[in-house]
């Protein structure tokens, strides 16, 4: 038989990345950041779905080079079915069917999400079934109880904002540039996590809240101002310490829910804020107290990726689960 490489297309959002995997090997992962954003504190969907268009063909003509491939030797073409900001996800979706069509193999629609869990099956050591994922991104906070590659359920998450959300709005409110998330890092590892408290909410069950906490430090920070106007600039690593703090507790505090409740030891994170280092202190530590096995993603693989939704195109195509070439991309998708 011959050997499974697959190329995969992530373009969900504001990174366009391609991938090539053999035989559930990762070859190569090549990703385009779109740095048109940041003038505008967040993602503009046109602007995204434009640099897509102009990213796509560089990064996958890279992609196959660097695994040292032709496109005549692809079994399969993989592609972000969902969910994501549709515009994205329509220059992806049109490149891999055009590409399948062309090559006349098949095509794989992938579930973002579910791809992020499969970013622990890239390198070794891999988890073992069954495991609980945190999967944390800019649009979603889940707690994905994973029996096999395939078979997926959320047994918890957010009711409003995610947790990267969480982390861009409160460094907004910092007067900090978007995506916050890895600037508040940054900062808050010089910072006293203990010095300010913010609320922690009582969600009932794994599910997650963060538009609270947003309104905390709103106020928070006005009060604060009103008496030192420059109460930012001289707090700056104490208030993004603590508000890390705050976020990485409530994340840690569901995730130790749902083990008891599973009783699940294998305990894996994924998405961008997995690159958060006091979430991963912080899950380090308690496994070791606790007796979890931790899988913590390589921080390239934390955030948007190819490499993720290749892996997942491997499992889908050794199932023979392919998908139409009128498969419609969704900005809303529940898992596939
Ligand atoms: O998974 P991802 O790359 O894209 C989505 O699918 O959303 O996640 C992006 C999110 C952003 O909110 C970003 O601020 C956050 O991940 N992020 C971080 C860190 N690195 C990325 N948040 C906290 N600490 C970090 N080091
Ligand atoms: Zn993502």
């Amino acid at each position: 038989m011959k050997p499974v490489h697959i190329l995969a297309i992530e373009s969900s959002c504001d990174e366009t990345s391609a991938a090539v995997i053999a035989e559930g090997r990762i070859l190569s992962n090549i990703i385009a950041n779109q740095t048109v954003h940041e003038q505008y504190g967040g993602v503009v969907p046109e602007l995204a779905s434009r640099a897509h268009q102009e990213n796509i063909v560089p990064v996958v003509d890279l992609a196959l080079k660097k695994a040292g491939m032709t496109p005549a030797e692809l079994q399969a073409i993989a592609f972000t079915q969902s969910p994501g900001l549709i515009g994205s996800l329509l220059v992806g979706s049109c490149f891999a069917k055009s590409m399948a069509l062309a090559l006349n193999v098949p095509l794989i629609g992938v579930h973002h999400m579910q791809a992020h869990v499969l970013a622990n099956f890239i390198d070794d050591p891999k988890p073992s079934f069954p495991f609980l994922c945190l999967t944390v991104s800019g649009g979603h906070t889940q707690i994905v109880l994973c029996e096999s590659p395939l078979q997926m359920r959320v047994i918890g998450e957010t009711l409003d904002d995610a947790a990267g959300e969480a982390f861009d709005k409160s460094a907004k409110l910092l007067g900090l540039p978007y995506p916050g998330g890895p600037l508040i890092d940054k900062y808050a590892k010089e910072g006293d996590p203990g010095r300010f408290r913010f609320p922690e909410p009582q969600i009932p069950h794994l599910d997650f809240s963060f538009s609270g906490l947003k309104t905390a430090i709103l106020y928070f920070l006005q009060e604060n101002k009103a008496r030192q106007a420059d109460f930012v600039e001289r707090n700056l690593t104490d208030i993004c310490a603590s508000i890390q703090h705050r976020i990485v507790t409530i994340l840690l505090n569901k995730l130790v829910k749902a083990s008891k409740e599973t009783g699940i030891r294998e305990i894996c994170i994924a998405g961008g804020v997995s690159a958060n280092s006091g979430l991963r202190n912080a899950l380090q530590t308690y496994s070791e107290q606790h007796q979890w096995n931790i899988y913590i993603p390589k921080f390239e693989y934390c955030t948007d990726n190819a490499a993720m939704i290749a892996m997942m195109a491997h499992y889908k195509y050794l199932a023979g689960e392919f998908s139409p070439l009128d498969a419609i991309p969704s900005a809303r998708a529940q898992f596939i």
